[in-house]
This record gives structure tokens, C-alpha cells and sequence, in this order.
């Protein structure tokens, strides 16, 4: 090996290294709440009135009479895995990425969830017992489009 791609070989694992230093400082690695309780997390949904923009795919709730709402549909089929962490993030950061299927002008204005923010109000047992609550509505199918996928 000559100098010159001595050289290029640091270059490259400086700029791989600054990289992943980058990402590890806000990195999720290693987060985990502790399991929440799905009885409670209804109760929960039910109180927050989260119900007054959400249908549950699959579940019957009261609806809020006389309140206008964007209706957008938790649970259901989904073509990538919902995951906690997603789930998580989609309640206590809900602009961070908007749910799908939706106009934008609907869910969101600005870029912003329409979402009320319950941060200051929410206490973290009532987040994870949500979560556990409404996880198990999601159900995972395999995308319509099968054109890169290899028999077998
Ligand atoms: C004022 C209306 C409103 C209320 C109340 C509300 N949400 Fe939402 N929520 C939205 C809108 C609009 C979206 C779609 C935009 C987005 O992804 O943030 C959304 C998205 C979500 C998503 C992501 C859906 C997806 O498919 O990506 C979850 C999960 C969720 N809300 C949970 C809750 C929970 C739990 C509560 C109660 C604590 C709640 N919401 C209360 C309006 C609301």
C-alpha cells in the first residue's frame, strides 16, 4: 500500500467514524420503557379523548358527538412493521412524521400534526399503558407491489 491510499484509506474511516459518531449521540439504542397495561391504556385513550379524531380499526368506541374531527384511523394493515418506538414517537412527537394515506392539508397545516400535543399532561405510565393498548391493532401485511420480491 503507498502512502497515497494510506491516506485515502484514514480519509475514509475518519469521515465513516465522524458519521456514526454523529448518529450515536442522538441514537434510540438501548431505549426501552417498561410494559404498560392495555386496560389502563383504554381507559386512558378514553379520558384523553384521543377518540375525538381517532377510530380504532377493529374497535368499537363512543365518538365524541358535535366535535369536528380529522378522522384518522389507528391500527389496522400496515406494510411496515408499526413498531413501539413508532408508536411512541408518533404520540409524543407527532409532527416528526406524519401518518399516511392522508392529505396533508388535513392532518397537518404548515408541516404540523393537527395532533394536540399532550407532553405537559400525559404522565409516562399513561404513555406506555397507550401503547400497549394499542399496539396489538396493528397488523403487519406484505406490500401490494411484489415485483422485486425473489421466488422461493
Ligand atoms: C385534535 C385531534 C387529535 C387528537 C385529540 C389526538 N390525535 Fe392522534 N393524530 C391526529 C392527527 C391529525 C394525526 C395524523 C397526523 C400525524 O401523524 O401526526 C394523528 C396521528 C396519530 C398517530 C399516528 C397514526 C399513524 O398512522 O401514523 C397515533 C398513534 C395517534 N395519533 C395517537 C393518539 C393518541 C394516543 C391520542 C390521545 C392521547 C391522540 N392521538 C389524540 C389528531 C389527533
Amino acid at each position: 500500500m503507498n502512502a497515497r491510499s494510506v491516506l485515502a484509506l484514514l480519509l475514509v474511516s475518519l469521515i465513516a467514524l465522524g458519521g456514526c459518531g454523529g448518529e450515536t449521540m442522538m441514537s434510540e439504542k438501548g431505549f426501552r420503557l417498561p410494559d404498560g397495561d392495555a386496560e389502563a391504556g383504554r381507559e386512558a385513550f378514553l379520558y384523553m379523548q384521543c377518540n375525538q379524531c381517532h377510530t380504532i380499526k377493529g374497535e368499537q368506541l363512543p365518538g365524541i358527538p358535535g366535535l369536528a374531527s380529522p378522522y384518522v384511523e389507528l391500527g389496522g394493515s400496515v406494510t411496515q412493521v408499526r413498531t413501539y418506538g413508532q408508536l411512541i414517537t408518533s404520540i409524543i412527537n407527532p409532527s416528526h412524521k406524519l401518518a399516511t394515506g392522508y392529505a396533508k392539508e388535513v392532518v397537518s397545516e404548515d408541516g404540523e400534526s393537527g395532533m394536540y400535543i399532550y407532553n405537559e399532561y400525559m404522565t409516562i405510565q399513561e404513555l406506555v399503558d397507550l401503547v400497549m393498548y394499542l399496539q396489538p391493532y396493528y397488523k403487519v401485511v406484505a406490500p401490494d407491489f411484489q415485483y422485486r420480491m425473489y421466488p422461493g
